[in-house]
């Protein structure tokens, strides 16, 4: 027994050290923590259950026989945020620089295939070097099994994936499926091929950070949901992150008891639109004003910034914000923007978390870069997961709803809940000018009559009331009283229950 002990501890000892002092020591140098110790700073405290500290892996080839160390290269188990169990595997890069064997995938699955059953999240925190090279295709299996869990835990449990070091190749699918990607800024990158392959075949010089760092996924290509400056506030921001998902689809998120009183006014919100329609505001500012405590969880800050989403509360409740942003483009949806919020909209109606939507939107953003580039189909998109969402929808028109865009913005006719509008929200068709231009043609040479057109047409649609008579608004209220009109609907609609016809799964234009 005492040697057995014995034996065991000091394979506790070695799996605890990873690739050896030597490799740990470099993983620092380059500021980034280990594998264990980002899973100590992501969990609470002592609620670490680590699972297959000994698996090795069974691969003969090239040395290999001789060459394991007891976990292979990931840490995985489950322990507790805020005392709400996740599931985590964090790969170590001081083992075969992280990278994925057959053994190692199978301690991911592991974990993956638990988390289904009970019901909690899976946080990954990759740092990889991508497909172990010495096993080839048992490795490229390992990846397509974890591949087909997170297609099937998608929807299920909320998947999170954390990049921390390389990722590139194959290792990018498994994080491009789960539901949010964050990353390191100047330690982390993913890319499909590197820089070297980039360059044998296109020519492109390139480095590792522009192609594929994390400025380039949170403000370039949208891959990624937001950048942290280093470990520790990527992970403290984690621990933030997971407060505002539930565990899994059949449970509402985690209330958070506040002292700010939900039916607070603010009073500047009067003052937030300025008079002159053209004129630009931040839309951020009406979002901070009205969840608890200013505190907003906002993704994707970077990218499509014409479009705002995020997480917030009411009442110590989780609501996925959704706005358009006056200071950029004028708050146009386009490619970008629609795809940006669709996902988001499709991340809350799966994890039910009701949905609050600020429109401000003059349309779709006009140009042949948009139609061929098919803004047909992505602004479908989000017009789909709008109308497909069961969740909660309430929304609040502060200014323009024009157009198309007013269908898709979360309106009464996509079965929105409570559609509330400000004094000034003018819900049209179009802008006056536009609008007269069109209609009015034949007056085109003579300025006085279609000034007068377009005084008239912005008399009649510049304002809440014609969606109002019709029902498509439910009231018109104060801009102060917004958080406290917000709050009301949504206690309201804490236990809706709205369900779509059995189908396999739905079509969206992809
Ligand atoms: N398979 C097996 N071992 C790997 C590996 C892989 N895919 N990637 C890295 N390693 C090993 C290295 O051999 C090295 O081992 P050592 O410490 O015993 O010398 C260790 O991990 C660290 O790698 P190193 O190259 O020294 O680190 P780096 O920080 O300079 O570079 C990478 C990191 C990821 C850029 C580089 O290792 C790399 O290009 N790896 C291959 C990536 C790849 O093509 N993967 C397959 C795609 S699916």
């Amino acid at each position: 027994m005492e040697e057995i002990i014995r034996q065991l501890e000091e394979k506790r000892d070695a799996a605890r050290l990873g690739g050896g002092q030597k490799r740990i020591d470099a993983q620092h140098a380059k500021g980034k923590l280990t594998a264990r110790e980002r899973i100590e700073f992501l969990l609470d405290e002592d609620s670490f259950e680590e699972w297959d500290m000994f698996v090795e892996h069974d691969c003969t080839d090239f040395g290999m026989e001789n060459n394991k160390v007891p976990g292979d290269g990931v840490v995985t188990g489950y322990g507790t945020i805020n005392g709400r169990p996740v599931f985590v595997f964090s790969q170590d890069f001081t083992v075969f620089g992280g990278s994925l064997s057959a053994a190692h995938a199978r301690k991911i699955c592991k974990v993956m295939e638990q988390a289904m059953k009970v019901g909690a999240p899976v946080i990954g925190l990759n740092d990889s070097g991508g497909a172990r090279i010495q096993e080839g295709v048992a490795s490229l299996g390992g990846y397509a099994d974890v591949f087909q869990l997170n297609v099937l835990a998608s929807g299920v449990v909320p998947q999170i994936s954390m990049i921390m070091g390389p990722c590139a190749g194959g290792a990018v699918y498994s994080p491009s499926m789960t539901d949010f990607i964050f990353m390191v800024k100047d330690s982390s990158y993913m890319f499909v091929t590197g820089p070297e392959v980039v360059k044998t075949v296109t020519n492109e010089d390139v480095t590792q950070e522009e192609l594929g760092g994390a400025m380039t996924h949170t403000s370039r290509s949208g891959v990624a949901d937001k950048a942290f400056m280093d470990d520790v506030e990527a992970l403290t921001q984690l621990r933030r992150f997971m407060g505002f998902v539930p565990s899994n689809n059949r449970e509402k998120a985690p209330v958070k008891p506040t002292a700010d009183p939900a039916n607070r006014p603010e009073m500047s919100l009067d003052t937030l639109v300025p008079k002159n329609p053209n004129k630009p505001y931040d839309m951020k500012e009406l979002i901070f004003k009205v969840v608890d405590e200013g505190d907003f969880f906002e993704t994707q800050p970077e990218y499509a910034a014409n479009i705002i989403t995020g997480f917030g509360r009411i009442e110590g409740h989780p609501v996925g914000i959704v706005a358009n942003q006056p200071m950029v483009l004028a708050g146009c949806l386009d490619i970008s923007s629609s795809i940006k919020a669709a996902r988001f909209v499709r991340f809350c109606d799966a994890f039910n978390i009701p949905l609050v939507t600020f429109v401000d939107v003059p349309g779709f953003l006009p140009g042949t870069s948009q139609e061929y580039g098919g803004i047909i189909k992505h602004g479908a998109k989000l017009l789909y997961a709008y109308a497909e969402a069961t969740v909660p929808k309430v929304t609040v028109v502060t200014r323009k709803a024009y157009g198309g865009a007013y269908d898709v913005m979360s309106s009464k006719h996509l079965r929105g809940d409570v559609n509330y509008a400000w004094p000034n929200a003018e819900i049209a068709v179009m802008g006056a000018k536009g609008a007269v231009e069109i209609i009015f043609r034949a007056d085109r040479d003579d300025p006085e009559k279609i000034q007068a057109r377009t005084d008239e047409y912005q008399q009649k649609f510049a304002n809440p009331f014609v969606a109002s008579a019709k029902g498509f608004v439910d009231d018109i209220i104060r801009p102060h009283n917004t958080r406290p009109r917000l709050a009301r609907a949504l206690r309201m609609l804490r236990n809706k229950k709205l369900d779509n016809p059995w189908k396999k799964h739905g079509n969206i234009p992809l």
